[in-house]
Parts: structure tokens; C-alpha cells; sequence
């Protein structure tokens, strides 16, 4: 069963509900919300998804699972970063992320989604791993390029979305890519 992951500046565990508050604080922000499928957060919502954590692990075909992002030493929830992996095939991963405004801009989302790549690589076996990012999203589109991901496409007007229609780039890594741009000295 998977318990966490270590980086130099942060531990990521699987949600407990003691987690609910800072969850539903950030995910509230406006600028964390814009881009989401979410308006607002409320803390029903977020003890169930807590809740649903409790018994999944990493890996589990056809769900989300959210790894907690804390900050050592005080350990703190400061954002989260989710993998989804395919139903029908396995090795095909996707992976999405929110991080609390003050805790962006210190390349502690990056640190976090690298490792999240490096474990779904190098510990499930995934194949492939892909992320979809609203066109707008400028922060997001940043943090993938420097993690490694390619873009692949941008679909036109693809999504309707908080009132309007909204186009969409799909980013991807593979396994191989990853190994020889980010994993050679993992
Ligand atoms: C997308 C998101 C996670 C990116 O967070 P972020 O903090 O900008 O990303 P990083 O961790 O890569 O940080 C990079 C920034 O930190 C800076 N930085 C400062 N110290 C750094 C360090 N020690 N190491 C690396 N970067 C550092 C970099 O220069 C970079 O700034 P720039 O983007 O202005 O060039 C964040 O904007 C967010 O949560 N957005 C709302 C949710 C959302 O829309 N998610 C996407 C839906 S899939």
C-alpha cells in the first residue's frame, strides 16, 4: 500500500480528512479555481474525495488518486498533484495539479510533478503520461515545458467552459523520453 514520497523540500502522501481545510482553502482561490472544472470547493466535496483517498492507491485503473503536497519541515498542505490512470489501458497515465498562490512561483509544483513522473515511470511502468491544459493557462503550459512534457496538440474551441467556448493543448511524455531527458541520473 502506497504511503509517500520524499523530494528535498516536500513529502507527498495520500489525502486523510484531516486535510479537508487547507484543501477547500486553496482550491477556493480564484486564481487556483480559473482554469478548473471547479467554481467553487466546498468542504462536502472535499471530505469526500478525502475520504475515497483513505483505500486507493496510486496506480488504480479508472480513478484519480490526489497526492498531498507538504512542505517540510512543518509539513504543511500546500497543494496537490493528481494521477489518473486509464481504465481500458494501464501504461496510460494523466496528470493534473493545483498549488495554494503562495506557494507557486518557487518551482515547488515542478519539484512535486517531477517526482510524481519519476514514480509513475520508473515504479508503475507507465508507458505514457499526458496532461490537458486550457490555452490560457500560461503558469500550467510553463510548469509542463519544464517538466519534460511535449506538446501535441491544441484543439480549437474544444471545451465549453465557465461560459465559453475554450481551446486546449494536450502535453505528453513517454517513458523513453523521460529517461533520457529527466531519469539519467534517477
Ligand atoms: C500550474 C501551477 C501549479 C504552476 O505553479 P508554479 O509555482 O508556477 O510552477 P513551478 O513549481 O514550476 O514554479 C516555477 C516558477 O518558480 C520560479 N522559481 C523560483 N524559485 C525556484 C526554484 N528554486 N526552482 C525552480 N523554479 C523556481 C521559476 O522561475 C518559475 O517562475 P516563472 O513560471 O514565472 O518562470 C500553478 O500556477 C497553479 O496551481 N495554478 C492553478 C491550478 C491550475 O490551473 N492547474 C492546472 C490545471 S491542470
Amino acid at each position: 500500500m502506497f504511503t509517500s514520497l520524499e523530494t528535498p523540500r516536500l513529502l507527498l502522501r495520500r489525502f486523510s480528512t484531516q486535510d479537508v481545510d487547507a484543501f477547500v482553502s486553496y482550491r477556493n482561490e480564484p486564481a487556483v479555481a480559473r482554469y478548473q472544472s471547479w467554481e467553487t470547493f466546498t468542504p462536502d466535496e472535499a471530505a469526500e474525495m478525502a475520504r475515497l483517498q483513505v483505500s486507493l492507491d496510486p496506480g488504480t485503473p479508472g480513478a484519480w488518486f490526489q497526492f498531498a503536497v507538504a512542505l517540510r519541515p512543518d509539513l504543511e498542505i500546500i497543494g496537490d498533484v493528481g494521477l489518473y490512470v486509464d481504465a481500458d489501458d494501464h501504461r496510460l497515465g494523466e496528470v493534473g495539479f493545483s498549488f495554494a498562490s503562495r506557494y507557486q512561483g518557487k518551482g515547488l509544483a515542478c519539484e512535486a510533478l517531477l517526482e510524481v513522473l519519476r514514480f509513475s515511470f520508473a515504479s508503475l511502468g507507465l508507458h505514457r503520461v499526458k496532461a490537458v491544459v486550457d490555452r490560457r493557462n500560461d503558469p500550467a503550459v510553463r510548469l509542463l515545458r519544464r517538466s519534460g512534457f511535449r506538446q501535441e496538440a491544441l484543439f480549437l474551441q474544444h471545451v465549453w467552459f465557465k461560459g465559453a467556448w475554450c481551446d486546449e493543448y494536450v502535453f505528453a511524455i513517454l517513458a523513453n523520453e523521460w529517461k533520457e531527458a529527466l531519469g539519467g541520473t534517477r
